[in-house]
């Protein structure tokens, strides 16, 4: 072939183009031999092209074609030919239209796969995805796969969508260090030694926090940066050791700036990328009552299915597991008012669901430490039945008209002396109906809301000292400000989680400028001056040159463009992730390295894996 660079790609050729003389490059997909006939699919990363090769082939040519094997890198040179009626598929952008091929040139072969890069499906129609540390051992093969092409494609395109809106905004994207002095931040750090200074290390930033509100201090009011960060903490499906997050800061701001620009930036994204329509304002929900109605603060919203409070029913009846729950209100650190005997009411669902099936249920329940998950049905009849009824039969109307129970629903219930403990129980039971009731669409809805008025500090009872409930410099509401000392638990933090379908996908938060203010929430959770000023010296130094109020937030990118390609897992949108046990079995990431290294960097190690 004189010239075997692509004149076009795999996903464009229509009917429009019959008669053009083309020059094709990709992998093949897969190979149909019909004798004196070979049918090509020819794929790269815009779409699949089918070439025949035929009469029009040198037998040079044809020997070549029957030749290929699945993911050969080829070139194919040919014309353009619409498909006959009955060949053309629909399904497929270049459906209309076949490739007849003059020649071809094999750029290199393959060898055999370790897994399919096709579609392959069981009976059942179900799709068999490779196992997960073998898809991760040749990554730059499963990165091939149809859905991972999809899900990299969007990860760009949402990018590019979030600069295109930040800058239109006036936002500078600015970039910070990404070797930065170890500093206290939630999670452990992951560290690089140095050479040239023995016995000092960097650390790799868990998140740009100090930096872009040292920017602040600097005047570019504006900031934001699509930024690595690093934790060393337990990977789950939405956790990696690195990670992304869309980092912002605004000086001269208040909350409703940054709620609305980051509200702003999601539509554009959702708008740009997935012609997805957002509502133009979130709902906002005090984060008390998310845990009081869904149990979590990352409600998935999807369904509305809320728990109520039941206290009443603890003077209905003399049962005891019911007394202790709803006798515990206000008694812990954070003064929460509310009981910890909760309800859900479900719907519809009595004569569906089997005790044994509830069973599954409070096995859910048990998982988040409730002593048990307590259930009663109201029957065709109106009539209380199963599980605790006998508790309260001949209360159903009271009953039922306050939960707004009727005939044929299942009532649950947990009862807890700790009603957060109550709440995350019973939620985890909501999340779960909600998944086996197929309450929500999981491929077409996006639910965004604000968690707000969370409390500043909680209570580490391992370790018996108050910390913060986000970081350090988050601004506590300033109604709180003359009790900071006095009364901890009651204080409420001017910070904003944002959440999407049951994940948290964004922290933020208005921060401290004033130095003092500082001192002082670093001495109640247990910073000593030294200490203080040995972590965060250098930001506490830089407020005393005139620092702007200020406030930001980062959503995490990994987890947002995990929703919207509807994958349960952030290594499906991550090019190269680790596993679950932070390594990378392509390169086989950690590794030992040499002695000699070692030594440069003034290190031994006294244990080895
Ligand atoms: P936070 O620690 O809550 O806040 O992180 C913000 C968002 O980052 C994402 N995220 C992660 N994603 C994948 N893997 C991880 N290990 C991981 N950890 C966090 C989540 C999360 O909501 N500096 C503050 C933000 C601020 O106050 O402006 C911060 O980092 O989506």
């Amino acid at each position: 072939m004189e010239n075997s660079k692509r004149t076009v790609t795999c996903g464009e050729l229509t009917k429009a183009d019959v008669g053009k003389k083309v020059v094709l490059n990709g992998w093949v997909s897969r190979t149909r031999d019909l004798g004196g006939l070979v049918f090509i699919r020819l794929r790269d990363r815009y779409g699949i092209t089918q070439v025949m090769v035929g009469d029009n082939a040198s037998d040079e040519v044809k020997k070549i074609a029957s030749s290929l094997k699945s993911e050969y890198c080829i070139a194919v040179e040919g014309t353009v030919a619409a498909r006959a009626d009955k060949d053309v598929n629909k399904d497929m952008a270049t459906g209309e239209i076949e490739v007849e091929a003059a020649d071809i040139e094999i750029f290199t072969a393959s060898q055999e796969l370790p897994f399919s890069i096709e579609e392959v499906r069981q009976k059942d129609g179900t799709v068999v995805v490779p196992n997960e540390d073998l898809r991760l051992k040749y990554r730059y093969l499963d990165l091939r796969r149809d859905p991972m092409q999809h899900n990299i494609i969007l990860r760009s395109q949402v990018a590019f969508a979030t600069r295109e809106y930040l800058t239109s905004k006036g936002f500078l994207e600015i970039e910070t260090p990404t070797f930065i002095k170890s500093t206290p931040e939630g999670a452990r750090d992951y560290l690089v030694p140095s050479r040239v200074h023995p016995g000092k290390f960097y650390s790799l930033p868990q998140s740009p926090q100090l930096y872009k509100q040292l920017l602040m201090v600097s005047g570019f009011d504006k900031y934001f940066q699509i930024a690595r960060c690093y934790r060393d903490e337990d990977a789950r499906g939405d956790r990696q050791p690195e990670f992304t997050q869309i980092d912002m800061e605004l000086s001269f701001t208040n909350r409703e700036e940054v709620l609305s620009t980051t509200e702003g930036m999601m539509a554009h994204i959702f708008k740009k990328t997935l012609n997805y329509e957002l509502p133009v304002k979130f709902d906002r929900i005090a984060w008390e009552d998310a845990f009081d109605w869904y149990g979590s603060d990352k409600p998935d919203l999807r369904f509305d299915l809320k728990m109520q409070d039941a206290t009443f029913m603890a003077d209905l009846a003399d049962f005891n597991a019911f007394k202790a729950g709803a006798s515990n209100a206000g008694r812990d650190v954070q003064r929460h008012k509310r009981s910890g005997l909760k309800a859900l009411v479900v719907k519809n669902v009595a004569d569906k669901y089997s005790r044994k099936q509830v069973e599954a249920l409070e096995a859910v329940a048990k998982t988040y430490k409730a002593k048990g998950l307590a259930w009663m049905k109201v029957n065709q009849e109106g009539v209380f039945e199963g599980g605790i009824s006998k508790f309260y039969t001949g209360k159903e109307a009271e009953i039922c008209s306050k939960l707004g129970a009727e005939k044929n629903d299942l009532l649950l219930f947990v009862s807890d002396e700790n009603w957060q403990l109550a709440c995350t129980a019973l939620g985890a039971v909501r999340k779960q109906l909600g998944k086996d009731l197929n309450l929500y669409n999981p491929n077409d809805e996006f639910h965004f809301a604000w968690i707000i008025d969370f409390p500043y500090f909680a209570w580490n009872e391992e370790e018996n000292h108050w910390e913060t409930e986000h970081h350090m410099f988050t601004l506590p509401q300033k109604q709180y400000w003359d009790t900071l000392e006095s009364d901890p638990g009651a204080v409420k933090g001017d910070l904003y989680d944002l959440v999407l379908n049951g994940y948290e996908l964004a922290s933020g938060s208005m921060r401290i400028n004033d130095p003092a203010l500082q001192q002082r929430i670093f001495k109640i959770v247990g910073y000593s001056n030294e200490r203080a000023e040995k972590a965060f010296g250098f930001l506490v130094q830089a407020f005393k040159f005139g620092a702007p109020p200020h406030g930001g937030i980062a959503p995490g990118l990994d987890r947002l463009v995990m929703l919207m390609c509807h994958e349960e897992s952030i290594h499906e949108v991550i090019a190269f992730p680790k596993n679950n046990l932070a390594m990378s079995p392509m390169d086989e990431c950690p590794s030992y390295i040499d002695d000699a290294q070692l030594e440069e960097l003034h290190i031994r190690c006294v244990e080895k894996e």
